[in-house]
């Protein structure tokens, strides 16, 4: 029996609640991929940022960076740690969320995540989820997704998540939540959000996350021949 030659790395892109991390912890179940949900990177600079009071601008968080502790622990599933602390259970908190995209779009901040985030594919057996993977991150990734669901689907199905999420969210606050996130990273000059031209686009409104799965998993093994 030959083993199977997985593809490697795999990027993910694609707007807020579009089903990611699902589809990215999903493929790390079956084949054995580390995962990479690289907004929680974005978030913890955020947590680390609104902690010590810097505004999102380029000088101040420049300097913020240069102390900045930032590591990614664990396996197979990605965690994000600010020196000895994991601060994971704390991304999805209301401050962190509606200050995100600010700190997202500073280029000084993407630079220093970019690497780390390369790092993380260099050693292997990666899937890496995000806005901006197949088109900067890793351009060279021989399989890419970029997901696409409605708004109102994703605010459906962002209002019905609790668990990681923490809390439940009123659907009328989780569509404007949403709007305004994929707005700010689609209108942002530094690496805005959209699909590689090399990437298999899902159009997710109508699908269940589990019919997503299952179609991205027959790519991969599509792939691997
Ligand atoms: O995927 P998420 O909702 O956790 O992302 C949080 C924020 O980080 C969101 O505003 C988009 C931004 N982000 C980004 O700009 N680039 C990435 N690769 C991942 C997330």
């Amino acid at each position: 029996m030959t083993a199977l030659v997985l593809p490697d790395p795999i990027a993910i892109d694609g707007p807020a609640a579009s089903g990611k991390s699902t589809l990215g912890e999903a493929l790390s179940a079956r084949f054995g991929y580390r995962f990479l949900d690289t907004g929680l990177m974005y978030r913890a600079v955020t947590l680390a940022a609104i902690r010590a009071g810097v505004a999102p601008v380029e000088d101040a968080c420049a300097t913020l960076l240069k102390h900045l502790e930032l590591t990614l622990r664990g396996e197979p599933i990605a965690h994000v740690y600010l020196g000895p602390e994991d601060v994971t259970p704390l991304l999805r908190d209301d401050a962190v969320e509606k200050n995100v995209s600010k700190y997202a779009a500073l280029p000084v901040v993407r630079t220093a995540m970019v690497r780390q985030q390369r790092a993380f594919a260099l050693q292997g057996r990666a899937v890496l989820a995000g806005r901006d993977i197949g088109t900067v991150v890793l351009p060279e990734a021989p399989l890419k997704f970029y997901l696409e669901a409605s708004e109102a689907a994703r605010a459906r199905r962002r209002s019905a998540q609790t668990g990681e999420w923490g809390r439940e969210q009123h659907h009328d606050e989780a569509h404007r939540d949403i709007a305004v996130r994929d707005e700010v990273d689609s209108a942002r000059e530094a690496s805005p959000m959209r699909p590689a031209g090399d990437a298999i686009i899902i159009n997710t409104t109508d699908m269940t996350l589990d019919e997503v799965v299952h179609f991205v998993m027959e790519k991969v093994l599509c792939f691997a021949g």
